[in-house]
């Protein structure tokens, strides 16, 4: 398996794997799904912005994506800190692509001088809690009811991990 660079032809593999996500689960708080010129404007405002958009390729297969972009991009006093997701195709999870995919943002994210990456995860997905903590990220936020799908609220828990030394000069 390979951890490369997402190009056009990708988009619909990962169109299909962000729609299940969004069709079965509160991981993503969309409730539509999403569509291929989305998924394609996405990838282009990435690249635009120097941002990377990773897949997980076995043999020409796209076993899931992660991506980071700004965090509270409005304000430039937010610019050392990236918002990132990752998704794995359902029939993927548990074999470490996850891993790969997101420990492969952490030194593009470093070299962007990028000093703290944050993940939202919804509070009930327990397996993505684990996941990000496995990975060195630690729990600093949990809002209440800041979502609804699927009839109910959403808590939304806020996870980070430095890219550098906390504390570090800029
Ligand atoms: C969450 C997700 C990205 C994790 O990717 P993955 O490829 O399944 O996870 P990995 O196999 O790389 O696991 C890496 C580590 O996280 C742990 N982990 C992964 N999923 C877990 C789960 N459901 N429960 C507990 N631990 C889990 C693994 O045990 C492993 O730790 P270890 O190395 O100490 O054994 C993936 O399952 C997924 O896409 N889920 C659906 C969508 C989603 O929740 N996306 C994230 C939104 S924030």
């Amino acid at each position: 398996m390979l951890i490369r660079d997402a190009q056009a032809h990708d988009l619909p593999e990962i169109l299909a794997i962000y729609n299940e996500v969004i069709a079965t689960s509160t991981a993503v708080y969309a409730t539509q799904p999403s569509s291929l010129a989305e998924r394609a404007e996405w990838l282009e405002q990435r690249r635009q912005r120097g941002f990377p958009v990773l897949v997980a390729d076995e043999d020409g297969a796209v076993l899931g994506f992660s991506s980071f972009g700004e965090f509270r991009g409005a304000w430039n006093g937010y610019r050392y800190s990236i918002e990132h997701s990752v998704h794995v195709r359902a029939d993927a999870r548990g074999k470490n692509v996850g891993r790969l995919l997101v420990e492969a943002l952490f030194p593009l994210g470093a070299a962007l001088g990028k000093h703290v990456m944050i993940g939202a995860v919804d509070a009930a997905n327990e397996g993505s809690i684990r996941f990000h903590e496995r990975l060195g990220f630690a729990r600093v936020g949990h809002f209440k009811e800041v979502g609804h799908k699927f009839d109910r609220w959403l808590d939304l828990v806020f996870m980070q991990r430095f890219l550098d030394a906390p504390g570090s000069s800029r």
